[in-house]
């Protein structure tokens, strides 16, 4: 559903996402005893990205970031719960907002030109018979945007805005090195000027050099068209330098949400304490204060979570039995901004 707003937003947020749950039917198989379940891969998470400011969502395979990104774009269909979009039209400053969720077909057809998707993959996302020209114009086609030779100057602009060459659109996906590849998939993604960008793992399939020089580019990218990211990955030292914000999941929920230097600096919650202290500090002399806490135990089964607080099998202040098996954290407004799912939330890990 879409409505149009003369006056300014009450919000500035450009997305928000409240209480959004996905579930899956899984086989019989896979859960003894019962005919048919559910895996609850996004459970009850809410959260917003400001324009022009970075969102990263963070959290071990499995957790659900992916599942979050397709049902915001709608490339699955969600349980239940809310995704609100809002664009402002440069000309009049009118606001358009777009409810995800119930959004017409042709209304999801406008949205998509807004929001663009950056995969993980940069070699299984690019098709291997299609030049890269062809394949960063492929959506002004669909769009029936520009005639060829309009398109082509698109394609030659964008390559440049990439770091790569106009020429490398007669070329072919093979032809280039995975970092290539993944500014060509960023190059696809911006070619319908959208103002959201999803990025899902965008270097993680990169090497440790690549990946620098990958995050530069969209930086730069977001400083020049003043884009708006939700940034996928599954460790915090990616995202660090990017982030304006940052929500860590665990099991299809968030435990923690902070801005950046708020969660780098004073994280609350055990998990988010046990992911910063894998994150490699550079300094020698202060990597080796650093705290070491391993995560014990493996990831539950999400057709299963724990009772109670879904962490508490790997969580070392865990009260078993007592209130951390009996009663699910609330996600608390700890402080202004500042949101946790914890018995006992404490700046202090209890690990070291
Ligand atoms: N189409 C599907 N059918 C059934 N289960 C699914 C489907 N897609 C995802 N899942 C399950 O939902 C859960 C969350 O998956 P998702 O891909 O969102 O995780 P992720 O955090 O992106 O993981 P990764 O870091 O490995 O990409 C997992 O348990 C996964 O097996
Ligand atoms: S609620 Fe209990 S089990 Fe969960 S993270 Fe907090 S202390 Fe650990
Ligand atoms: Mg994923």
């Amino acid at each position: 559903m879409t409505t149009k707003d003369q006056a300014p937003s009450r919000s500035a947020d450009m997305l928000e996402v409240r209480n959004l749950v996905k579930r899956y039917p899984v086989k019989s198989s896979a859960v003894s005893g019962r005919k048919s379940a559910w895996v609850e891969a996004v459970s009850d998470i809410s959260f917003d990205i400001s324009k022009g400011q970075t969102m990263s969502l963070v959290g071990e395979s499995g957790c659900g970031k992916s599942t979050t990104a397709r049902c915001v774009l709608r490339l699955v269909e969600p349980t239940s719960g809310q995704i609100v979009f809002r664009t402002t039209d440069a000309d009049s400053d009118a606001t358009e907002t777009v409810e995800i969720t119930t959004a017409s077909p042709k209304e999801l057809r406008n949205l998509r030109m807004h929001m663009q998707i950056v995969f993980q993959d940069p070699f299984a996302s690019l098709n291997p018979r299609m030049t890269i020209g062809s394949i960063i114009a492929e959506p002004l086609a669909i769009y029936g945007i520009g005639d060829r030779s309009e398109r082509a100057d698109r394609v030659a602009d964008l390559l440049q805005l990439v770091g790569l060459e106009p020429n490398d659109a007669h070329r072919y996906p093979r032809q280039f090195s995975g970092g290539q590849r993944q500014r060509v998939g960023i190059a696809r993604a911006l070619v319908l000027s959208p103002t959201l960008l999803i990025l899902d793992e965008p270097v993680s399939a990169l090497d440790v050099s690549v990946q620098a020089q990958v995050l530069n580019l969209l930086m730069d990218l977001q400083d020049s068209l003043g884009l708006t990211y939700l940034f996928i990955a599954h460790d915090l030292s990616v995202v660090r330098h990017v982030s304006t914000e940052v929500a860590v999941m665990y099991l299809g929920k968030l435990v923690e949400r902070a801005s950046a230097p708020v969660l780098f600096g004073k994280a609350l919650h055990p998990y988010t304490h046990a992911l910063l202290a894998s994150v490699p500090i550079p300094d020698p002399d202060l990597a080796a204060n650093q705290k070491r806490i391993i995560l014990e135990g493996e990831l539950p089964s999400p057709t299963a979570p724990p009772s109670g607080c879904r962490f508490r099998t790997r969580c070392s202040l865990a009260q078993a039995p007592g209130i951390c098996a009996d009663a699910e954290p609330e996600f608390r407004e700890l402080e202004p901004g500042h949101w946790v799912a914890c018995h006992f939330p404490s700046e202090v890990s209890a690990t070291a």
